[in-house]
Order: C-alpha cells, then sequence, then structure tokens
C-alpha cells in the first residue's frame, strides 16, 4: 500500500475539516451558510475536487480514500443541517432541552393575611376594658368646633387650643379634623343616661411634622366614666388595673399634676420604663418613666354644657372621668418599634411580625 501517498491526502482532508469546521463557528446568517455549504459540499467544492481525484489514485488506495472523503462529508453535512436549524429558530435548540417541570417541588406560598399592629394593640387593650364593664362607643372624624374644643372648656381664643394644632375643612363654619377622641365624652353624655363607662378608639388629626415620634394621623383611646359619686380612686384603680394587665403586674404607675381644659384636676400618668425597668435609657430619656396617658375628672364646666341639653347632668351629684391615650405610642412600646411611621408605610415585612 502506497502508505506515504494515503497521509499526505488524509492529512489535506482533515485540514479541509478542521478549516470547514472553524469557519461555521461564525455563521450567524442563511446566505453565509449558503457560501459556507458551496464552498465545501458544492459540486465544485472542496470536499468533491478530493472525491474526482480518486479515479487517478493507485487502486488499493482508492477505498480507503473513497471512505475517509465520506465520513468528512457527512460529518459536515450533518453540521450543516444543525447550524441551519440555529439560525432560523434560535430558541429551538433550548426547546429541544425543555424538561418537564418537576411537579412534587413546593408552590409559592401566598402571604397569609394578618392584622395589623395597630388593630391588634387595640383589641387587647378594649379587652381589658370590657372585662371592666366598659361598653365601646365611636364617633366622628369630622367634627366641630363646638365638640372638639368649645364644648370641652376651650372656648375661641382660650389659649389652651394651641395644644392641639388643627386641621381646618372649613375655618368660617367651624369644621375640622378633630383633634382628639375627647369630643365623643359629649357626645356619649348628651345621649347616655348616667351611670355608665365606656371607651372610644379612633383616628386623630393634628398638624404635625411628620417624624420618629410624630404623625399628623395616629390613633388614641378615650375613656369615661360617670355616675353620682365617682371620684379620683376610681380614676386610679381602672388605669392602674388596665396598665399593669396591658405591661405587666411588676409595672410601677406614676401619676403627675397636669392640665386639660376639660378635667380638674388633671394628671398626667407614666409608668416605670418597660425597656430599662426605671433604671434610665435612650426610650425613657434617662428618666426611668414613660408617660402613657393624661386624665382627670371632668371638668364642672362640660358637665354644665351638656346639661343645657340633657337636664340629667345638671344634677350637683353627677361627676366622672375621664382619660385618653395615644395607641401608637403604646404599640411601639410594647413591640420596641422605634419609629413611628413603620405603621403607615405598608411594607408587608414589617406588618407580618406582630402576633
Ligand atoms: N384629649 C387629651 C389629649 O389628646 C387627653 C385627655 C383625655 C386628657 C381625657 C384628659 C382626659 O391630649
Amino acid at each position: 500500500m502506497n502508505e506515504e501517498i494515503y497521509k499526505k491526502i488524509e492529512k489535506e482532508i482533515e485540514e479541509i475539516k478542521f478549516q470547514a469546521e472553524n469557519e461555521s463557528k461564525n455563521i450567524k446568517s442563511n446566505e453565509k451558510l449558503e457560501q459556507w455549504r458551496i464552498k465545501y459540499l458544492g459540486r465544485k467544492g472542496l470536499i468533491l475536487s478530493f472525491t474526482n481525484k480518486i479515479g487517478t489514485l493507485p487502486e488499493d488506495l482508492k477505498p480507503v480514500v473513497g471512505q475517509k472523503i465520506n465520513e468528512v462529508k457527512n460529518g459536515l453535512t450533518l453540521l450543516y443541517k444543525e447550524k441551519k436549524k440555529e439560525i432560523i429558530d434560535p430558541l429551538l435548540i433550548k426547546k429541544e432541552k425543555y424538561t418537564d417541570p418537576v411537579y412534587t417541588y413546593p408552590g409559592k406560598t401566598p402571604n397569609e393575611p394578618r392584622l395589623h399592629p395597630i388593630t391588634i394593640i387595640t383589641r387587647r387593650m378594649v379587652d381589658i376594658f370590657k372585662k371592666m364593664g366598659f361598653g365601646v362607643h365611636t364617633g366622628p372624624e369630622i367634627e366641630t368646633d363646638y365638640y372638639n374644643f368649645s364644648a370641652l372648656n376651650t372656648p375661641e381664643n382660650h389659649p389652651a387650643r394651641d395644644m392641639w394644632d388643627t386641621f381646618y375643612l372649613d375655618y368660617k363654619k367651624g369644621i375640622l379634623l378633630r383633634t382628639h377622641t375627647s369630643p365623643v365624652q359629649i357626645r356619649i353624655m348628651e345621649k347616655l343616661k348616667p351611670p355608665f363607662r365606656i371607651i372610644a378608639v379612633g383616628k386623630c388629626f393634628r398638624r404635625d411634622a411628620f417624624d420618629s415620634s410624630h404623625s399628623p394621623v395616629f390613633h388614641q383611646m378615650e375613656g369615661l366614666m360617670v355616675g353620682s359619686d365617682i371620684n379620683f380612686s376610681h380614676l386610679k384603680g381602672v388605669l392602674i388595673y388596665f396598665l399593669k394587665k396591658f405591661f405587666g403586674a411588676d409595672i410601677q404607675v406614676r401619676f403627675l399634676p397636669a392640665y386639660f381644659p376639660f378635667t380638674e384636676p388633671s394628671a398626667e400618668i407614666s409608668i416605670s420604663c418597660v425597656i430599662c425597668n426605671g433604671k434610665g435609657c435612650s426610650t425613657c430619656g434617662g428618666s426611668g418613666w414613660l408617660e402613657i396617658l393624661g386624665a382627670g375628672m371632668v371638668h364642672p364646666e362640660v358637665f354644665k354644657n351638656i346639661a343645657s341639653k340633657n337636664s340629667l347632668y345638671s344634677s350637683d351629684k353627677i361627676s366622672g372621668f375621664a382619660f385618653g391615650m395615644g395607641i401608637e405610642r403604646i404599640a411601639m412600646l410594647k413591640y420596641g418599634i422605634d419609629d413611628i411611621r413603620y405603621f403607615y408605610d405598608n411594607d408587608i415585612r414589617f406588618i407580618s411580625q406582630f402576633i
């Protein structure tokens, strides 16, 4: 066998194959692919030009060279077909690799519905007062000057009006967004026959800048107990019971004198700091105390205002106490939240933390 001649021809064929494969890699269009096909596989192409040479070879080399040429020709034809498919639909290759989804994988769990922390805290507070026999009432968020201020012994030009920066809807008509839940006291007394004890929870509005401890919208709980001989001990008893039930039996409760136009005497009530147990920390500003609510004995002027509409309140014997507290502040202390704005951001990651 003409070993040397065969080696030479085989090397030439391999080189053409290598060159063809290399060139095919950069082909991205049908046009280029067609040029490639003609160059290598066409009737006058490089592969067939070898086939034509077979006739001139020595007899014993003809079949082996023929076989080698066929091998390379088949390989390049296959490559051509693959390339054609890839150009027509580049996604086809990927589609062919598509496998069925694995149905045993766990699905995505939908967000569980959760209550807003303000709702959770409000319900807990309400439950404690319900156990003490308090009825639950509500009042309108849009109020009149009369219910929000005048009836509460805060007539026009009273300096105490500055305590509550007010959003007026119609200043001339005295229509406003209530600055506290205290107007519910008036609405309830006009309606109910004493003795009674009620609480009222709802939104309040103040022209405060939004910062970590202030919000122009917030929630309050109001309380009112009226009867024939209600005194300051009742106020203390009810509030100490509530605070200990809510924050824990070992907290201390402090009453300091305060001023509100609609209560006399008035008190500002604090609990020992739930974070540092009264030692002094950043939450309590180093004082060891956290101010929680305002309260006092219903002012005789308030009863007088009611008496003009409901004579049951004109009796000398009538007395009562009232209190008001901010729900956000209580929720922040209970849960250790340091920024009031979290409550209104509607971020599910925040809301879903509380149970
Ligand atoms: N309404 C008062 C406030 O918003 C709180 C309060 C309510 C004080 C009832 C005394 C009695 O600051």
